[in-house]
């Protein structure tokens, strides 16, 4: 099934609230948090107050991102905040699949993220740990980057990957997601579309609209009308 993830980071903070029933009433499934430490990425983004506020407010689903140095420290707080899906990154884990066994063991799905510099291969061991892979497409850090165009073929490795152990993992790609480029990762193999600019930029509504007649016409194979 193909997924719209809206990532609040490019959201207006002061009207958080307001501004996810657009997407959600639009038709997204999905909200994408990410978290940033200052370490594992320079910048700093929410904490898990934001997460817990969020959690009473909408029953999306929470898709949270940790770009966060060593995140066992914080899985369990996030866990407890509202999470239901986890992602660490593969570069930022002592023990990736005690890190992987820890987020199952607190009841979420674990995603494993890869940064675009990180051979997509890496990830193949983990791939029998994980509920979804995600195949960053942009250097994670900042909302509002382009797409890499080497990122189309990496996700096309990751979905052969998977495919050919018989798995069942979603790929979520994240970074640079357009209007315009959603339709060739989705034909590379990506399910979960992670957009931030793309969605609250503008009338969040109508984009989230546009996005989805593109994800659901890939799946039933009929052109979308946008
Ligand atoms: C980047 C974050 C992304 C970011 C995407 O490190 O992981 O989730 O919000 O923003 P856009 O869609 O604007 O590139
Ligand atoms: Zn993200």
């Amino acid at each position: 099934m193909n997924i719209l993830s809206p990532s609040i980071l490019a959201a207006d903070c002061a009207r958080l609230g307001e501004q996810i029933d657009l997407a959600e009433q639009a038709g997204a499934q999905y909200l994408h948090i990410d978290i940033m430490d200052g370490m594992f990425v320079p910048s700093i983004s929410f904490g898990m107050c934001v997460v817990s506020s969020l959690r009473k407010y909408t029953d999306m689903i929470f898709d949270v991102h940790l770009m966060v140095e060593e995140p066992t420290r914080y899985a369990a707080d996030f866990a407890r905040s509202g999470a239901d899906i986890i992602t660490v990154h593969v570069e930022a884990c002592s023990n990736v699949e005690e890190t992987l066994d820890w987020i199952h063991s607190l009841g979420r799905k674990a995603g494993l993220s890869v940064k675009p510099a990180t051979p997509i291969r890496s990830v193949e061991k983990y791939l029998d740990k994980i509920d979804m892979l995600l195949v960053m497409t942009v250097e994670p850090g900042f909302g509002g980057q382009r797409y890499l165009p080497a990122s189309t073929e990496r996700i096309r490795e990751a979905r052969k990957m998977i495919k050919e152990k018989g798995l069942n993992v979603d790929i979520e790609v994240d970074g640079g997601i357009t209007k315009q480029n959603v339709s060739t990762v989705l034909e590379a193999g990506a399910n979960v579309i992670v957009a931030g600019s793309a969605v609250f930029h503008g009338d969040i509504g109508q984009n989230v609209r546009d996005m989805m007649a593109v994800l659901n016409a890939a799946e039933t194979g009929k052109p979308a009308e946008i």
